[in-house]
């Protein structure tokens, strides 16, 4: 079966994507899936908070380019299962370079999904910066489904409607038909906060069964453990936000086996027809 390509993504800044994709990628690793994460934003946190060291040359840019393969640039990290390509500030020239290519938003998606289809990885997950720029739509195009952690604070809703406005787009415009909303994650929840709880409730309101039932807490455990170069589930095992991190983990394979057993049965084919319409040429669709 093909490694499933994840985007984390939120324009917002501070949201807790790289906390997410680290986290969640090991408790996934912890349960035995073998998982891949592309840190795809020059700030580097993911590769920083995974202990490892920025190198110039070791990212996802010179794949962009066509100058290196993905291979090359996979390291293994501490976490059993658990695997990186790393990311350096070069990649912020990722923003200027790759616009000038044929095909540019179909350049990560051309690079990955040769990979996802070899038996390596179960699970690619890209953690993406906090902007809508050319990495992050080359991330939503590759991708098959978008995470979108969004903290618990007033503006949440607001900045997850233009999320899923761009994810509509992305779709309707062919670049990436069958791109999907994996689920909405509310972060740095903090149930003694009446904020925390109403924004929790409109969120779900809105999104439904979009929303993880598990809900990160804020905890200085998690603040932590990228400044020791670990996932917090290996840093404080028994903090209440490893417990979160590992019940996410649980929640997203259950969500997995869901969809595996909703695609498999004869009445989705029907159900879900106008998703799998033919999509419009990619190459000819405007940026
Ligand atoms: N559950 C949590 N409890 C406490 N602090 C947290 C939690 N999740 C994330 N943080 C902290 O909040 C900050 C932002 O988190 P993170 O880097 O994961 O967000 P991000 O969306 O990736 O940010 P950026 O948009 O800059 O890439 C970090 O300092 C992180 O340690
Ligand atoms: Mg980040």
């Amino acid at each position: 079966m093909p490694a499933r390509i994840i985007a984390l993504a939120n324009q917002k800044g501070g949201v807790g994507k790289t906390t997410t994709t680290i986290n969640l990628a090991a408790g996934l690793a912890e349960r035995g899936k073998r998982v891949l994460i592309l840190d795809f934003d020059p700030q580097a946190n993911a590769t920083s908070g995974l202990g490892l060291e920025k190198q110039a040359g070791r990212s996802l840019y010179p794949v962009l380019l066509g100058e290196a393969s993905l291979d090359a640039m996979i390291v293994e990290t501490s976490v059993p299962r658990l695997s990186i390509v790393p990311a350096e500030v070069n990649l912020a020239g990722a923003e200027v370079d790759v616009p000038r290519m044929d095909r540019y938003l179909q350049k990560l998606r051309d690079a990955v999904r040769p990979l996802a289809d070899q038996d390596r990885f179960d699970l690619i997950f890209v953690d993406c910066p906090p902007s809508l720029g050319i990495l992050t739509m080359n991330a939503l195009t590759a991708a098959d489904a978008i995470l979108l952690p969004i903290q618990c604070e007033y503006y949440a809703l607001e900045g997850l409607s233009v999320m899923i406005r761009l994810v509509e787009q992305i779709r309707d415009s062919g670049a990436n038909a069958a791109l999907h909303i994996e689920g909405i994650l509310m972060t740095m929840y903090d149930q003694r906060t009446n904020l925390s709880n109403q924004v929790v409730q409109q969120v779900v309101e809105h999104f439904s069964d979009k929303v993880y039932e598990t809900l990160i807490p804020r905890s200085v455990r998690v603040s932590e453990a990228p400044s020791y170069g670990q996932p917090v589930l290996l840093y404080d095992r028994h903090c209440t936000g490893a417990h979160a991190y590992r019940q996410l983990a649980r929640e997203f394979l259950a969500r997995e086996q869901a969809r595996r057993a909703h695609d498999a049965s004869p009445a989705a084919a029907l159900s879900d027809a106008p998703d799998s319409a033919p999509a419009p040429d990619p190459s000819t669709t405007p940026a």
